[in-house]
């Protein structure tokens, strides 16, 4: 698919509602145009962010579900480094400084360093990529992320193979994320995956969601999203990935070690200790849907899992 296309070329199922399109120009006019997009070429960022999210080619890996309206993925939020309540990230993560942004790249791994977040996204192609995201409190919903798939710039690095596992790492800086004053947890916040999870074609690196920059509440600049896991695995605002032999500890895990293991999926038998998994509200819905193992990407998930006893790796 081209990056440019003509009008004729463009579908009418494509065609952005007026809602999403204002959203959209807001986004642009506050100068949150998609930072990588700006480097395709010598465009101002307005422009090219204009062009590339016209070109976005739809991932067949996505759902055709329902997508959550756009008020609620962007308004309706978990991010503890902005407060405990679901309404606290909108409120406060402005003091964000997205840009300059950069990513420490550590540990089993042939290219170690430091990169700026367009090193970073330079290579890539963004995608759209719809998929469901589960959370462990038992609602869920439906996001048009745009991304890239996390095994692509993993491979850039060029892992050893000592390199086991990934740990993922949150921006620690109280002064712009006003709730990491409080020992909420133990910032910042970490997450990790098996390397065959991370390398997995639906784990997905995104930078923009319904075709813009991620809003500072979603976890801009940039941040993991790995559909088939509760969302707390989806770390925000990502500072450090580092290549590991050792099983990680994440943020969870430290936190409540009976509540929360290391592979976390979504596993509608396995209960949480305070309450049952087995059903989910998806955000817009009144009525409760029973959940699918592995969020419903079991098919392509499964396998990574066999002769694991997932009641125990929960
Ligand atoms: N990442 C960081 N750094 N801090 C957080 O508190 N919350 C997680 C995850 N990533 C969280 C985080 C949880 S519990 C969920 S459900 C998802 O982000 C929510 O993502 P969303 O707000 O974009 O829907």
């Amino acid at each position: 698919m081209p990056l440019i296309r003509t009008t004729s070329d463009i579908q009418p199922s494509e065609i952005t509602p007026e809602s999403v399109y204002r959203e959209r120009r807001r986004f642009m006019q506050a100068g949150l145009a998609l930072s990588g997009a700006a480097l395709l070429g010598g465009m101002s960022s307005a422009q090219a962010s204009t062009v590339t999210l016209k070109g976005l080619t739809r991932s067949p890996l996505s759902t055709d579900e329902a997508q959550t309206e756009y008020k609620d993925v962007t308004g309706y939020n978990n991010f503890y480094e902005f407060g405990t309540g679901k309404e606290d990230p909108a409120a406060n993560a402005h003091t964000l400084r997205t840009s300059p942004w950069s990513v420490t790249i550590e540990g089993e791994c042939a290219k170690p360093g430091t990169y700026t977040l367009e090193d970073i996204l330079k290579p890539h192609a963004f995608e759209e990529r719809i998929y469901r995201l589960r959370c462990v409190e038992g609602w869920s919903m439906v996001i048009p992320w745009i991304g890239f798939p996390l095994a692509d710039l993993i491979k850039r690095f060029e892992p050893t193979g000592n390199a086991r596992f990934v740990e993922f790492e949150t921006l620690h800086d109280p002064e712009q994320m006003s709730g990491q004053r409080w020992p909420v947890l133990q910032w910042p916040y970490v997450e990790g995956l098996r390397m065959d999870e991370a390398m997995h074609p639906l784990t997905l690196m995104a930078v923009g969601l319904y075709g813009a920059a991620l809003p500072k509440q979603n976890g801009a600049p940039i941040r993991l999203v790995v559909p088939w896991k509760y969302g707390f695995k989806s770390i925000k605002s990502i500072v450090k990935i580092r290549f590991v032999e050792q099983q990680p500890v994440s943020a969870w895990m430290r936190a409540t070690p009976e509540e929360y293991g290391f592979y976390s999926n979504v596993n509608p038998e396995v209960a949480h200790p305070r309450w049952s998994q087995s059903t989910e509200r998806r955000i817009g819905d009144f009525l409760k849907r029973k959940t699918l193992m592995f969020n419903g990407y079991a098919d392509q998930v499964a396998s990574l899992y066999t002769g694991m006893d997932l009641r125990k790796n929960y």
